[in-house]
């Protein structure tokens, strides 16, 4: 699996590596992140909302979570393809109900940046830092159908734990609930 890196726990950020092993930074969400979280919502298609829609993806919503940094409910990360943030975000990432010993993850990434194992990469990296604040679990629900999320999920260490069909969008799907358990020092 690609090298990632989570840096000590006030620093907020930390690194992945892509399957070329190219450098990719990540970061926590930040107040002032309204337009780069709202331009990176636009980058996603209806397709990948029908996969991914934990919230609307749009401006409304980018200033509402990222008014809600401080408030503790949420760890939630953008993926950047360099260190200062010239070209935007290109993945957004976020562990919630973060105040629980087992908080849920989802994870997406802009067209541009997938193909490169970064859905591996980004996956692994919000599970450590779930470890690295002394979470025992991290659960996530994905479609069974969505195969790059299921397997991006699978080899970041998640299995299954149960599946119910879910009606969204005016079709049903097979919608898996994944577990990755946490040991101390992963
Ligand atoms: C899910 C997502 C983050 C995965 O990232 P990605 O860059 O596409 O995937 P990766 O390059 O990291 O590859 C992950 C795995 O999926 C496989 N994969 C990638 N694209 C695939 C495709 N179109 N068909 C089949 N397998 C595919 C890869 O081969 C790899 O598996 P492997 O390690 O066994 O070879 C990305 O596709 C995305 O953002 N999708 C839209 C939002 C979404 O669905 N989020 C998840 C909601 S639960």
């Amino acid at each position: 699996m690609a090298r990632r890196r989570v840096d000590a726990p006030d620093n907020r950020g930390g690194t992945v590596a892509d399957r070329s092993g190219r450098t990719w930074y990540v970061r926590d969400l930040r107040p002032a992140d309204t337009d780069v979280l709202a331009a990176y919502f636009t980058l996603l298609t209806p397709a990948d909302y029908a996969n991914f829609h934990p919230h609307p993806l749009d401006r409304e919503t980018a200033e509402r979570l990222t008014a809600e940094v401080s408030s503790g409910g949420a760890c939630r990360c953008l993926l950047l393809p360099d260190r200062d943030g010239a070209g935007g975000a290109l993945g957004y990432g976020f562990l919630d109900d973060w105040a629980q010993a087992e908080p849920s993850l989802g994870m997406s990434l802009a067209p541009a940046a997938r193909g490169r194992g970064l859905g591996i990469a980004f996956t692994g990296y919000l599970v450590d830092r779930a470890a690295a604040a002394g979470k025992t679990a991290v659960r996530l629900c994905v479609y069974r159908d969505n195969v790059p999320a299921y397997r991006s999920y699978t080899a970041a260490g998640f299995r299954e734990v149960d599946s119910h069909l879910e009606a969204w969008g005016g079709r049903e799907r097979d919608e898996v609930g994944m577990r990755c358990t946490l040991r101390p020092g992963r």
